[in-house]
């Protein structure tokens, strides 16, 4: 069975990742054609990127790169919880993605974003470090406002249709992690 983490994006006291990704986990749960992990990045204690050589090196020097090393190369595809922060993804996400390399390499991922502007721009940032980490991402994507989706801007309720846009992201995203999953396991010869 395909193994897909979801991940949360932010890491800030009284974040509204934490919910938004606890609703995609329970909406993902609803499905049998996979597999869903939540994955707190906060969880990790990351701290700024300490590694002192490539992460396409592989050779991690801290523990706490080879327990976040060990858990995301654990999965088939992701799902990215992402906040907006001045029209890119959040500092901890991407210092947490930068950590490692070919834990990601031929997976596939989706988008969660939610803000002012339902992490539109959040998700296109993503979209280009997805190009350089050769994940395929896919086109739909679910896209939560804090004007619409949370009552006064701070409770989650989620309009109708979002949970749609949940399973349309997922359906593409299971595909493609399949089809990844059969690439990996070839192991084509300078594949990556
Ligand atoms: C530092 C910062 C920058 C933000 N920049 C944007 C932005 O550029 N566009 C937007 O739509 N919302 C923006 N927002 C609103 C956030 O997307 C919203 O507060 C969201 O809840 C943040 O996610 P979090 O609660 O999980 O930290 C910003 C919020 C913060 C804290």
């Amino acid at each position: 069975m395909m193994r897909i983490a979801i991940i949360v994006g932010s890491t800030r006291p009284g974040r509204k990742g934490e919910v938004v990704a606890k609703w995609v986990h329970g909406v993902a749960q609803g499905r049998s054609d996979a597999e869903f992990e939540l994955v707190d990045i906060k969880d990790f204690n990351l701290p700024l990127l300490d590694e002192p050589m490539s992460p396409m090196m592989g050779q991690y020097a801290h523990q706490h790169t080879k327990r976040w090393s060990a858990k995301i190369a654990s999965f088939d595809a992701y799902v990215f919880v992402t906040p907006e922060y001045n029209h890119g993804t959040s500092g901890a996400l991407k210092n947490a993605i930068d950590f490692l390399y070919h834990e990601w390499v031929n997976k596939a991922a989706g988008f969660v974003g939610y803000g002012g502007a339902s992490g539109t721009r959040a998700v296109e940032s993503l979209r280009l470090v997805m190009g350089e980490l050769q994940v395929a991402d896919v086109k739909a994507q679910v896209g939560l406002s804090l004007f619409t989706d949370f009552e006064n801007f701070t409770t989650f309720k989620p309009t109708s249709g979002q949970e749609t846009a949940v399973n349309a992201m997922l359906d593409q995203v299971i595909a493609w992690g399949g089809a990844l999953k059969a690439l990996r396991e070839k192991r084509v010869e300078g594949a990556w």
